[in-house]
């Protein structure tokens, strides 16, 4: 299958491409070569430096570069990976243009998130990038014998779940929620979605993917909001003050937001929508079965984790 990989964005300690890298550190000798592109002009924390100085002395090439567009950093790598950030989504068909020019024919779309086929999910203002880098992967294999992509679809990461942006605020145990208590959603937590994904590398491509999208659903489980919040007050000890909200409300936000050029105010309305009307929600059957190996934790174990964690407290408000 892929013998060299190239990942693209993984290097912030936290996000959901470090979680990937943590999981290739454990064990890379599947692979000839594992690259990280690092974009130099981008800015660097003290904890993305040291990320980087692990990665290298863990035997990872840091392929530098501040030129998405040029094949240069893309060549003698089977197969790419990225993890851009909802900011830095739109510049995947750039990525994948030149990444084919350099003999690159599999991509690993920085997706990782609700299956963007239910529902309404595809036209929704939070995948309208992803959206267009699956129509671009579609149109350039018409083009490029040989050339495919993996969905790696999981729901939601439980960390993520449970942060302001998605309106918990933790410090005060308030939560205001676009949908109902009994409204469900896919969870898994981030280290145990990066093991499974580290494993779909491993995986040959079947015939019916060759030239096309192959597509892994793997998730966790699917609690409602009430689950959710009995498992959030059993991990703090106190009592979460839960306001549900009618979902279709959160309509009005996302072109003002818009109006006001706040992307992320945006991104945070369309989210609502999608959330409310259980579009995370992973539809069954899933893929997890393929790797009976892993055992992913339930929700509790990893909220207990992230909720005793120095960095993902301060991420959650918490200090
Ligand atoms: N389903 C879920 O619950 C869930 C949760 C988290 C993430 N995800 C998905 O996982 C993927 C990665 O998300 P994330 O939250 O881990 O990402 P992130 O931390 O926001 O961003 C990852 C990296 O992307 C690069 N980046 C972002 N904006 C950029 C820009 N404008 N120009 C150049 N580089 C840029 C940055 O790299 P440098 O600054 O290091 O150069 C950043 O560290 C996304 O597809 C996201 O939707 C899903």
């Amino acid at each position: 299958m892929f013998k060299s990989i190239l990942l693209i964005g993984a290097t912030r300690v936290g996000s959901f491409g470090d979680y990937v890298a943590q999981e290739l550190i454990k064990d890379s000798t599947y692979f000839s070569r594992v690259g990280f592109f690092v974009d130099p002009s981008r800015p660097a924390d003290e904890s993305k430096r040291a990320r980087l100085r692990e990665l290298q002395a863990a035997g990872f090439e840091i392929v530098e570069s501040t030129n998405f567009a040029s094949p240069e950093p893309y060549k003698g790598f089977d197969c790419v990976l990225i993890f851009l950030g909802n900011h830095g989504l739109y510049m995947q068909p750039t990525i994948i243009d030149a990444a084919i020019k350099a003999g690159v024919r599999h991509f690993y779309p920085s997706e990782y998130g609700a299956d963007l086929t239910v529902g309404e999910n595809w036209t929704q203002r939070y995948y309208k990038y992803k959206v267009e880098t699956r129509e671009h992967l579609t149109l350039r294999a018409t083009q490029v014998a040989d050339l495919s992509w993996t969905a790696y679809v999981l729901g939601r990461l439980t960390e993520w779940s449970v942060i302001s942006h998605f309106g918990f605020d933790n410090k005060n145990r308030k939560a205001r929620i676009y949908g109902r208590s009994s409204g469900r959603q896919s969870l898994i937590g981030a280290a145990d979605s990066a093991k499974y994904l580290v494993e779909t590398l491993k995986e040959p491509l079947s015939d019916d993917s060759k030239g096309k999208q192959r597509t892994y659903r793997i998730s966790g489980s699917n609690p409602t909001y009430a689950e959710i919040f009995e498992i959030l007050e059993r991990v703090t000890g106190k009592k979460y003050e839960v306001t549900y909200l009618d979902v279709e409300s959160a309509k009005e936000e996302e072109p003002q937001a818009k109006r006001a050029g706040d992307i992320d105010a945006e991104l945070a309305a369309s989210h609502k929508l999608i959330q409310g009307r259980e579009g995370t929600l992973v539809p069954k059957p899933w893929d997890n079965d393929r790797f009976p190996h892993i055992h992913p934790k339930g929700v509790e174990e990893v909220l207990r984790e992230a909720f005793a964690t120095e960095r993902t407290r301060k991420w959650f408000g918490l200090e």
